[in-house]
């Protein structure tokens, strides 16, 4: 029932059951999260972040056999010698390539009958997107994890997006409930782009200690940060910091004597402790309070959402 209710011409036109979509979430998205999200009736895509590589796509992609979608960083695309081309050859539905300026890769997405998508913060950056061929624009808000300009909230940014696109708009940022869900489609968005409420989900990469801590954080627990990059010396653009969950690397009155430096940074990561290691999430964490199936968090939100949409209309 809740297909019919929230099914959108973008999701239908798709084929999907439901109009949502887990993000190409680096370190979380492999091809188990992307294949159980597809058999929830979502569009299931794979995500090659900061470690994106040819082979690690290969590796992801035999578990997922053909995946919805495959989602890759604009410096990683750059410096990865044939990782667009791998991910076009994997036939999916969409790519995604986000953070970046150069849209020289939309021609060739497009002429390999795949669609183009990318994550946009305003609504010049809308307009750069459209008019670089873009078929579907992610309107990514601030309180949304992982990288991204910290710009505006979802609902501003929705507004102004709206305004102006030709193309589908899916919604990015602080979903992770049925109200969130209905609040977006409601205001028009062609589905949405799930990060946070499915990156702790039973089928995903993360590792079992950055779960603990997602399960741990309340809404207020995140924080947005260039420190890692920079310390981590990766070549992220400054303009896009990552929403992560606070900890003694981000807080600088967390008792802490010195800062830590970037090799006990390092040795956290390797060790999985994220009492310094970065945790990417948003501001959605609080709803995230067990570690569940994919598909259990995709029929909840669009159960939710369809009985909150249907009981407004009586
Ligand atoms: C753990 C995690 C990893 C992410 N990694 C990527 C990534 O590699 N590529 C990308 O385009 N977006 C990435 N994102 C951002 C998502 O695409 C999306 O903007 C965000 O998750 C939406 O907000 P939400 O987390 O509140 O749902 C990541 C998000 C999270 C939570």
């Amino acid at each position: 029932m809740s297909e019919q209710t929230l099914s959108t011409p973008w999701s239908r036109s798709l084929g999907l059951r439901v109009p949502v979509v887990n993000a190409p979430m680096g370190g979380a998205a492999g091809g188990r999260l992307a294949a159980a999200v597809r058999a929830a009736g979502g569009l299931g895509m794979i995500g090659m972040g900061s470690a994106g590589s040819v082979t690690a796509l290969r590796r992801e992609l035999a578990v997922a056999g053909t995946p919805d979608g495959i989602g890759l960083v604009d410096w990683v695309a750059a410096r990865e010698t044939g990782l667009l081309e791998a991910a076009i050859a994997a036939g999916p539905r969409i790519i995604s390539v986000s953070f970046g300026t150069d849209f020289s890769w939309v021609p060739q997405v497009r002429a390999a009958g795949i669609l183009a998508v990318t994550q946009v913060y305003d609504a010049p950056g809308a307009h750069r997107a459209q008019d670089a061929g873009i078929d579907v624009l992610v309107a990514r808000g601030s309180e949304g994890g992982g990288h991204g300009a910290d710009r505006l909230a979802l609902l501003p940014l929705l507004d102004a997006v709206l305004d102006i696109a030709t193309v589908p708009v899916l919604a990015a940022g602080g979903i992770g409930s049925g109200r969130t869900l209905a609040a977006v489609l409601a205001a028009g968005a062609a589905g949405a782009w799930l990060g946070t409420c499915l990156a702790a989900a039973e089928e995903s990469l993360l590792s079992e200690s950055a779960r603990l801590a997602m399960l741990a954080a309340d809404a207020g627990s995140t924080t947005v940060t260039t420190a890692f990059d920079e310390a981590l010396e990766l070549p992220w653009p400054s303009i896009y910091p990552a929403r992560v969950l606070r900890n003694e690397f981000t807080d600088p009155w967390s008792g802490l004597d010195e800062l830590p430096d970037s090799e006990r940074l390092r040795a956290a990561i390797a060790a999985d402790d994220p009492r310094l290691a970065p945790v990417d999430a948003g501001q959605g964490v609080g709803l995230v309070t067990h570690i569940e199936p994919a598909a259990a968090v995709v029929d909840r939100l669009c159960g939710d959402a369809a009985e909150l949409l249907r009981t407004h209309r009586e």
